[in-house]
C-alpha cells in the first residue's frame, strides 16, 4: 500500500503529530509506504512538490507546531489560479491531480484538513480517487466530530492573552477587547473567554446590541470595576449588521472564502462614542495558530492518525477520523460539510450567563 499525505487550508498545532503517527504505525506495523505532498493540493497539481515520506523525516516533529508538509488555503483542484494572457483565471484541473496521483502510484491519498480540505477530498473521490480524511481547525467547526485538533492549543494560547490583558486592564482602567479567530463559529471565544475570565463574550451565533454591552461595563463600573474584558469572535456582529471583512472571495482567485477581520474595531469605535473609558483593541491573529501542541491535540491528533489507518486497512474510503465522546471513529467524509456552531441555548452559554457573563443580547 503507497499512500499519499498531503495537510491543506491554515495550519494549526497537531498536524505534525498527526503525520508521525501515520508514518510510525504504517511503516512499523502494516508495512505501508508514504509519499509526502507539499502544500496542499498544490501537490497534486504542481510537479516535483512530493517527496518520499519515511520515518526519517518524521523524527524529532511530535511538538512542533505548523506542519513539515506545508499547506495552502488557495489550492482548490476544482477551482485552481492559473496565469492566463496577464491575468489569473480560475480553471478546473482536477483531471491533472488525479493524474499526477497515478503517475505517483498512490494507492489512496489521506487528505488532512478542515472543511474546506475535506470537502475538495470528498469530490475527488467522487472523481475515483481513493481518500480518507483527518479534521483538523482551531475553529472546531466541522460537524460529524466532537472535536478537531488545533483546537485546544488554541484555546489555551487565547486564555493566556486574556489573563496578561486583565491585570494591564486592571492597572490603566481600561476597557480591553480582544479579538479571537473562529471564521463564522464562536467555539474558540466562548471556550477562552470563559476560561480566560472575560465579562463580555461576542460570538458570531447571537448577534450583540450596544446598549447590552454598555450595560454591563457600566454595572461593572457601578461595582468599582474600572475595567471590563471583551471577547470578541471575529465572525461576530451586531444585530442587523455586516460581517467585518479583510478581503473579499473574489479577492484572489482559488482562495473561494471571505477572510475575516476588523470585528474588535468597529465594536471598539461604536463603544468609543458612547463610554467615557479608555478602549484598546488586541488583534491575536495567527499567533492562535502556532506553538506546540497541548497534550491534548498531541494525543487527539496522534489516535487520529493511526485510526486513519484502520480506514485504509479496512477499505473505509470517503471516510474521516471523528472523536465521538471518548471514542475515534470512522465517518463519511460527507459529514464535516455540515456547519457546526455553537448552541445559543446551550449548557455553557446558559452558565456563562448564569454567571454574569453578557453575550450582548
Ligand atoms: O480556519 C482557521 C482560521 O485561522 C480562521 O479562524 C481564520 O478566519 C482563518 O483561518 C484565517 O485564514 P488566513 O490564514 O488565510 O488568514
Amino acid at each position: 500500500m503507497r499512500l499519499g499525505v498531503l495537510t491543506g487550508g491554515g495550519d494549526c498545532p497537531g498536524l505534525n503529530p498527526v503525520i508521525r503517527s501515520v508514518v510510525k504505525r504504517g511503516v512499523l506495523e502494516l508495512g505501508y509506504e508514504f509519499v509526502g505532498i507539499e502544500n496542499g493540493y498544490m501537490g497534486l497539481v504542481e510537479p516535483d512538490l512530493a517527496y518520499p515520506l519515511t520515518r526519517d523525516a518524521v523524527r524529532g516533529i511530535l511538538p512542533k507546531g505548523g506542519t513539515i508538509l506545508g499547506t495552502s488555503n488557495r489550492a482548490n483542484p476544482f477551482q485552481y489560479a492559473v496565469r492566463e494572457g496577464g491575468r489569473w483565471v480560475e480553471r478546473d484541473l482536477s483531471d491533472r491531480a488525479l493524474a499526477r496521483a497515478r503517475e505517483l502510484g498512490l494507492d489512496g491519498l489521506i487528505a488532512i484538513g478542515g472543511d474546506g480540505t475535506l470537502s475538495i477530498a470528498h469530490r475527488l473521490l467522487e472523481k475515483g480517487l481513493k481518500v480518507v480524511g483527518c479534521p483538523k481547525t482551531i475553529d472546531n467547526d466541522l460537524s460529524g466530530t466532537d472535536q478537531t485538533f488545533g483546537f485546544d492549543t488554541a484555546r489555551a494560547t487565547v486564555t493566556e492573552a486574556i489573563d496578561r490583558l486583565h491585570s494591564t486592564a486592571e492597572s490603566h482602567d481600561r476597557v480591553m477587547v480582544v479579538e479571537i479567530m473562529g471564521r463564522n463559529a464562536g467555539f474558540l471565544t466562548l471556550d477562552s473567554g470563559i476560561a480566560g475570565g472575560a465579562d463580555v463574550i461576542l460570538i458570531p451565533e447571537i448577534p450583540y446590541r450596544l446598549e447590552s454591552i454598555l450595560e454591563k461595563i457600566r454595572k461593572r463600573q457601578q461595582h468599582r470595576k474600572r475595567f471590563s474584558i471583551v471577547a470578541v469572535a471575529e465572525g461576530a456582529c451586531p444585530v442587523g449588521g455586516h460581517l467585518a471583512v479583510l478581503e473579499a472571495a473574489d479577492a484572489v482567485p482559488g482562495r473561494g472564502v471571505v477572510r475575516l477581520g476588523g470585528a474588535g474595531k468597529v465594536l471598539a469605535d461604536a463603544l468609543a462614542d458612547r463610554i467615557d473609558m479608555e478602549i484598546r483593541v488586541t488583534v491575536l491573529g495567527h499567533l492562535q495558530r502556532g506553538g506546540s501542541p497541548t497534550a491534548a491535540d498531541r494525543l487527539l491528533a496522534t489516535r487520529y492518525g493511526c485510526k486513519v489507518l484502520d480506514l485504509v486497512r479496512d477499505g473505509l474510503w470517503g471516510h474521516m477520523t471523528a472523536l465521538r465522546g471518548c471514542d475515534i471513529v470512522a465517518v463519511p467524509l460527507a459529514e464535516s460539510r455540515k456547519e457546526r456552531r455553537v448552541d445559543p441555548r446551550g449548557e455553557l452559554v446558559r452558565f456563562a450567563k448564569g454567571m454574569g457573563i453578557s453575550f450582548g443580547d
